[in-house]
């Protein structure tokens, strides 16, 4: 399982629950993007249309009014530019243009247009750390000491032959320089070593980076999500990094602290430029930011929120096993942060939620409870395609049919995470219905259970529930405003809160245990008196001020006075 990079340096650090801040509640301004629920697409990986194994844009046009009905307001698309694919997309070689993989720039305004009329925003995936080193600014950067475009990246002399200028190794293994004959330097690269970093001290990297962003929102683009921010500068002596603790990571690599190569105070100001810009088209500006606590967090918001709106909060999908304390203390650090939170639960880096909560026997029970939580949350909701239907982790298992490649380097240790991209499950049809080709990735054998065509018709079904936490979401003020208050905090089997808006209260009670479970509502200091059920899973129910779950039971209801 690929665990993201800086993982290690974010359960270092106790969760730490920063002071209470001004942005409690404060959704009045009612920008577009503080309700809004995303949806993250793998377009290799979600409808394919042209029946070539790879997904693409005409297939994404082709399933809006699906993510419609879902309840989905905005979609981020994991890279789709030009690509030579070697980290599958996150390696640009042109910003401005569309994999012929995936279509056209004509599919992209087709697709735009069509998103509108739903109402549906498209969010871009930039990848602002790093080109491929097929880009043609790399290619010109590398031909020559002299290059106009050599200070686009980090050119350094190795310490002596055969020496890297430091001890800095990539995150997907390796040293982190790579050597060039041509010119007898090395250029600096945090993850692949075809995905040179920028040097984003060079002032025309930031113009042209910045332009990069306007020329989208011209296009219709409505934010973009920021792929590994927290890399984007390194300490100009290049100092060596520490040793965190002994031994090698699945690479063979030292575990390194990445010191003096990540989260460099100088990444802010490139964030309030480019906020700047967005707040000039009304768009939304999401981080991958993985932090080690609150504190760093209400960083990437920035000094009166003019950095990133949404940065993630990826120390909520650390909380990796069904603890009523354990989300209760990250929930309430996230609210107590000093801008609009985000919730994610899975993405195409990390393991799915299904599994990584899943207890084998009540996987879709977990499915419905977690999707319970992170969507009555005060904040904004990232989902992962394929979470809406209890899509499955499935990594290969053999090295030989890997294609990621940190899986093909770090087997059996790291699998890679070809796991979590495998392809949407649209019915029970061959290849579940995502192509007629053979699948880039093969399908994982619960299509047959899981999959959008069954589950629409089956009330019980996971993608059902979705469905209705969603539409109460989006009609209820207090889902939509309110502000979030934990109730019942000693129970160690069920997590209830309220959120509360105006005098309108909603409950939300998870049975985060394999047995049944009862919960007192004591409420009249809220001005509540009981619950009416608006949402509720097999078993679960209120009566007056009790509630009573069933094994991993969910309640949603509507406060009485
Ligand atoms: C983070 C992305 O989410 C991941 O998929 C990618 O490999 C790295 N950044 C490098 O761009």
């Amino acid at each position: 399982m690929f665990v993201a990079f800086l993982v290690g340096a974010c359960l270092a650090g106790s969760i730490a629950v920063a002071q209470a801040s001004s942005a409690a509640g404060d959704v009045e301004d009612h920008a577009w993007w503080k309700h809004a629920v995303f949806y993250e697409i793998y377009p290799r990986s979600f409808a394919d249309s042209n029946n070539d194994g790879v997904g693409d844009l005409r297939g994404i046009a082709s399933r809006l009014d699906y993510l419609k009905d879902l309840g989905v307001n905005a979609i981020w698309i994991s890279p789709c530019f030009p690509s030579p694919q070697v980290d599958f997309g996150y390696d640009v070689s042109d910003y401005e243009n569309i994999d012929p993989m995936y279509g056209t720039l004509a599919d992209f305004d087709y697709l735009a247009s069509e998103a509108k009329k739903r109402d549906i925003h498209i969010i871009l995936d930039f990848v602002v750390n790093h080109t491929s080193d097929q880009h043609k600014w790399f290619l010109d950067s590398k031909s020559s000491r002299t290059s106009a475009y050599r200070d686009w990246y980090i050119w350094r002399d190795g310490k002596g032959p055969g020496q890297p200028p430091n001890n800095w190794v990539s995150t997907f293994g390796g040293s982190a320089w790579k050597f060039d004959p041509t010119t007898n330097q090395y250029d600096y690269h945090f993850f692949y070593p075809e995905q040179p970093d920028l040097n984003w001290r060079n002032p025309a990297v930031k113009d042209a980076m910045f332009d990069i962003t306007r020329w989208w929102y011209q296009r219709g683009v409505s934010g973009f999500r920021l792929d590994a921010v927290d890399t984007l500068f390194e300490d100009p002596k290049l100092k060596d990094n520490p040793i965190k603790r002994p031994g090698k990571n699945a690479f063979g690599d030292p575990f390194e602290q990445n010191k003096y190569n990540t989260k460099l105070p100088e990444v802010h100001d490139i964030l309030r430029g480019l906020r700047k810009v967005a707040d000039e088209h009304d768009a939304v500006l999401i981080g991958e930011t993985w932090t080690a606590d609150v504190a760093e967090l209400n960083q990437y918001y920035g000094k009166g929120n003019n950095e990133l709106q949404l940065p993630m909060d990826f120390l909520f999908t650390m909380v990796n096993q069904l603890s009523p304390a354990e989300f209760r203390k990250q929930i309430a650090a996230v609210d107590a942060a000093s801008g609009w939170p985000t919730f994610v639960i899975s993405n195409h880096d990390i393991v799915r939620s299904y599994d990584r909560y899943g207890d084998g026997k009540h996987n879709d029970e977990i499915a419905k409870l977690m999707a319970a939580l992170y969507l009555t949350l005060r904040g904004s909701a990232i989902m992962y395609y394929g979470e809406e239907i209890g899509m499955k982790t499935t990594p290969p298992t053999r090295q030989e049919d890997v294609k990621d490649p940190i899986g093909r380097k770090g087997w059996p240790k790291e699998k890679g995470r070809d796991g979590e991209r495998t392809p949407m499950q649209w019915d029970s049809s061959e290849n579940a219905g995502f192509t007629k080709a053979t699948p880039w990735l093969p399908v994982p054998p619960t299509y047959k259970t899981h999959n959008v065509a069954d589950e629409s018709k089956d009330p019980d079904s996971v993608l059902v529930f979705y469905q209705s936490v969603l539409k109460l979401r989006h009609s209820n003020q207090a889902l939509l405003n309110g502000r979030y208050k934990a109730i019942n905090e000693s129970d160690a089997n069920v997590l209830s809160y309220l959120r509360i808006y105006k005098g309108e209260g909603v409950v939300v009670s998870l049975n985060m245990s394999d047995k049944p479970q009862k919960v007192r509502l004591d409420l009249k200091d809220d001005g509540f008196a009981s619950a009416k059920s608006r949402i509720a899973t097999e078993k679960s129910q209120a009566q007056g001020q009790d509630i009573s779950l069933g094994p991993y039971g969910v309640f949603i209801g509507e406060m009485q006075k």
